[in-house]
């Protein structure tokens, strides 16, 4: 790693003292608390700043904000920024996250839907027309990028059209923290604000997220970000925020799971990290006997298992898999997903 660890080094080369401070645990170690020397998310001053420039120039934003709470408060920092600024609607697809759904709910944003197609049993990404049309009724486009099943919307057009409206364009991209390696599909290449779910995807702690702004709202999400982070940050999760983002790429990992997907009959998308197998009916055994033999998939959605990836996982890790899968039967997939069945995600009509 050439990049230096500025919240992880400070952890390490803390001097042992006596702990009145919190957390109760009182074994100042690296879980210590915001202290003189270890700088203060709210208004960072120290490595704290360090970090989150060297994140935001990694990224290409004007800043990023490391979140210790998840994707969510990334979602509901974006868009409070929304509404900060007089916005009163936005356009979402049906399959966006509940966050979306909750945010809107709690600043009194309307939300237009964007139809969705579903494929046996996957949603599809947007097209160009159902978004023109959503956008229209609405003040801002929110995409995500990837989705659950590794799928990517058309973001260049998708942005180009909020550009030709003059509306702002949000990603959630709880799922492609790993994306900054390939500018053409990252979301902040195209986005205004986007999150960037760093532990789904990167060698982060569970919760490690990112936000991030172009310039014009750059002001705004550190505003927002106050209102949403927690007032006690965890410092091992944002070391590992920070060591995720500067984790290198692993191009033979991005190789080899894109060969395994051609060499077993996995769906086809957008994203190397999300491996779908399509199971059917036999989801269940098929998850069962592969849990029997010590490998758990992210989820069973009745028609898929969906092998999540990152560049941590390693090629006999995919070997393994792969010599299990060829023992496993396939089942019929029904045309449309079970009701309910689409992890994560609520219809709304
Ligand atoms: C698309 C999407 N957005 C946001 C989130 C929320 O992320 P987090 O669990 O990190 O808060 C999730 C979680 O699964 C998600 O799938």
């Amino acid at each position: 790693m050439k990049e230096r660890l500025w919240i992880a080094e400070m952890l390490h080369s803390q001097k042992r003292h006596i702990s009145f401070h919190t957390p109760g645990h009182k074994r100042a170690g690296l879980d210590i608390t915001e202290l003189s020397y270890s700088d203060c998310l709210l208004s960072p001053r120290g490595v704290l700043k360090a970090a989150q420039e060297d994140i935001a120039r990694i990224l290409g934003a004007e800043r990023s904000f490391i979140l210790t709470d998840g994707s969510t408060s990334g979602v509901f920092s974006m868009l409070w920024c929304l509404k900060a600024a007089g916005k009163r609607s936005v356009a979402a697809p049906v399959f966006s996250h509940p966050s979306v759904w909750h945010a809107c709910e709690a600043f009194g944003l309307k939300v237009v839907t964007v139809a969705e197609e579903t494929r046996f049993g996957i949603p599809l990404q947007p097209t160009l027309a159902a978004a023109e049309k959503a956008l229209a009724a609405a003040d801002a486009l929110l995409l995500t990028s990837p989705d659950y099943y590794g799928n990517i919307p058309a973001l260049a057009s998708l942005s180009a059209l909020c550009r030709a409206e003059g509306k702002p364009l949000l990603v959630d991209g709880a799922h492609g923290g790993h994306l900054h390696f390939s500018r053409e599909r990252y979301a902040g290449s195209y986005a205004d604000l986007w999150v960037d779910g760093v532990h789904k995807s990167l060698p982060a702690l569970t919760q490690g997220a990112v936000v991030s702004a172009r310039r014009e709202w750059a002001d705004a999400l550190g505003e927002a970000v106050v209102r949403f982070r927690t007032s006690s940050p965890s410092y091992p999760i944002m070391a590992s925020v920070e060591y995720a983002v500067k984790f290198p790429r692993n191009q033979a990992i991005e190789e080899a799971a894109e060969a395994f997907k051609s060499q077993y009959g996995c769906v086809k998308n957008d994203d190397w990290t999300k491996v779908l197998v399509p199971f059917g009916d036999r989801c269940a055994q098929a998850q069962a006997y592969l849990e029997a033999h010590g490998v758990y998939p992210e989820f069973n959605d009745g028609n898929y298992l969906l092998f999540y990836l990152s560049p941590r996982t390693s090629a006999g890790e995919l070997k393994k898999l792969g010599g299990l899968l060829r023992r496993l039967p396939r089942g019929r997939v029904a045309e449309d997903a079970p009701a309910g069945a689409i992890p994560m995600y609520r219809e709304v009509t």
